[in-house]
């Protein structure tokens, strides 16, 4: 499995597979190439992608803090470690980590709670279609 920084030709599968992952598919192309976006590629084909930001710089008490803001496997790569490679990826940078997530997604909680993230919040009809709770997570380093 190689991971690689996201290339513009990538943008169609990455569009693809938000398309297979998600109720609310609502990720334009472009908005992929705004952020730091990485995937998992297996045979040449793209396996799946994790998207993430700086939302912080860090001083000279805190780390950085970055977001995690989309993480997607393709339906045929699931349970193959392909986001969990992507996550730990990701999770080399010296920082503060959090997400949200759905709180019905029980598949992605159990992956990030495996990766030491915790439950920090709860924000109520944060997601649309259908209406749900996020849960917000936090990974301290
Ligand atoms: C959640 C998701 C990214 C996981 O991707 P994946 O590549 O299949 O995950 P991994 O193979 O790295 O799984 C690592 C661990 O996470 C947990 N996990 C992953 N999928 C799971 C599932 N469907 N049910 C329960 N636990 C699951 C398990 O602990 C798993 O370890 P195991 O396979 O040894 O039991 C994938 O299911 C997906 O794309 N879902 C739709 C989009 C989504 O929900 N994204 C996250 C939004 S916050």
């Amino acid at each position: 499995m190689l991971i690689r920084a996201a290339k513009r030709k990538d943008a169609e599968k990455l569009i693809a597979i938000e398309q297979q992952s998600f109720s609310d598919p609502n990720w334009k192309a472009g908005e992929f190439f705004k952020y730091d976006t990485i995937v998992a590629e297996i045979s040449g084909q793209i396996a799946g992608f994790l998207v993430a930001r700086q939302t912080f710089a860090g001083d000279n008490v805190s780390l950085p803090e970055r977001e995690i803001l989309n993480l997607a496997v393709a339906l045929p790569f699931r349970r193959l470690g392909v986001a969990s490679a992507l996550l730990k990826e990701e999770l080399r940078t010296a920082a503060d980590f959090f997400l949200e997530v759905r709180e019905s997604n029980l598949a992605a909680q159990a992956l990030y709670r495996r990766f030491g993230f915790i439950e920090v919040g709860r924000r109520a009809r944060y997601y649309r279609f259908p209406t749900e709770t996020a849960i917000v997570m936090k990974m301290k380093k």
